[in-house]
């Protein structure tokens, strides 16, 4: 099977050189993986989680503290993103780009009758108004610079429907709907609001999520992706954000860009069914 491996992770050249990014749930899994790409392409990046301990080992392992540091950031709290802002143009001087990527499964539970108060607060606290955070103070300093980009991991759930439980997939459409709205009020500013909607990655969150081991995971990524001799890892999930984050995307603004292989594109429901059927099951 074909890996991301080498092409992604040996860049040609240093695309985000001189860019400042702040990247939320930059501590493990999506995050972690961009920013390791970030660095490697010259950006300096601001990791924000809830994860201090994870956060610090993994800056330390990236790079110097001036290449890429950790502050402890919640997203559901105002103040807390707010600070992380603050702190990462107190040290560099800007903010270039916003990643505005912590986010949790919730409740997996596929029916309605399972919802609770609490579970629909914390996936909303987190998946979306962690982002109204992130972008609101994010175009507090960019807004001014008159240039910026901010980006969302938001997901195939937030383009499909009937896949996967309720709460999480409607944070995650209304993570798409903010970015869209976003990008004509911020647009007029100079500021480009994108989303990146990655299908299934071999994350902590999807192993935790389905309780499964890695190997599981992979295979289910694979066998239930629809491009096939490959499988999404979290540095096709970073690569796609160097891209939204550089000028080589200066004109893009309003996307989703859907790293999924297709799997949006089909519903294989009516052809798994015939099969079903006809091998008498
Ligand atoms: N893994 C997948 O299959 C997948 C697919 C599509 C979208 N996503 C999305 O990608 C994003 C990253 O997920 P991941 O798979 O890398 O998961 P992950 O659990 O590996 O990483 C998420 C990070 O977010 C942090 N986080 C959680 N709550 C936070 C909070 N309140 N404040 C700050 N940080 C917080 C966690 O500590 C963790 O480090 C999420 O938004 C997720 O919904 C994941």
């Amino acid at each position: 099977m074909m890996k991301a491996g080498s092409s992604l992770l040996a860049p040609i050249a240093k695309r985000l050189d001189g860019k400042v990014a702040v990247i939320t749930g930059g501590a493990s899994g999506l995050g972690e993986a961009t920013a390791r790409l970030f660095v490697k392409h010259g950006a300096k990046v601001v990791i924000a989680d809830v994860q201090d301990e994870l956060g610090h080992s993994l800056c330390q392992e990236i790079g110097s503290d001036s290449a890429v540091s950790f502050v402890h950031g919640d997203v559901t709290k105002d103040e807390d993103v707010k600070r992380v802002v603050d702190s990462a143009v107190a040290k560099h001087g800007k903010l270039d780009i916003m990643f505005g990527n912590a986010g949790i499964a919730g409740n997996m539970d596929p029916s309605i009758a399972s919802v609770g108060y609490a579970d629909l607060k914390k996936a909303f606290e987190v998946n979306v108004f962690g982002a109204f955070f992130c972008a609101k103070h994010a175009s507090r300093v960019m807004v001014p610079a008159k240039k910026g980009s901010i980006l969302f991991t938001a997901s195939t759930a937030g383009s499909t429907a009937g896949v996967v439980a309720h709460v999480y997939t409607s944070t995650k459409h209304a993570v798409v709907g903010l970015a869209k709205n976003l990008c004509v009020e911020l647009g007029r500013h100079g500021i480009r609001v994108n989303c990146i909607s990655p299908h299934a990655v071999n994350t902590p969150l999807l192993r935790e999520t389905l309780g499964v081991t890695a190997e599981v995971a992979d295979r289910l990524i694979e066998e239930a992706g629809n491009l096939k001799g490959t499988a999404l890892e979290a540095e096709d999930v970073a690569a796609a954000a160097v891209y939204l984050g550089s000028d080589e995307s200066r004109y893009v603004s309003g996307l989703n860009l859907l790293v999924d292989g297709g799997y949006t594109t089909t519903n294989p429901a009516m052809q798994l069914t015939l099969e079903k059927i006809l091998s008498g099951a």
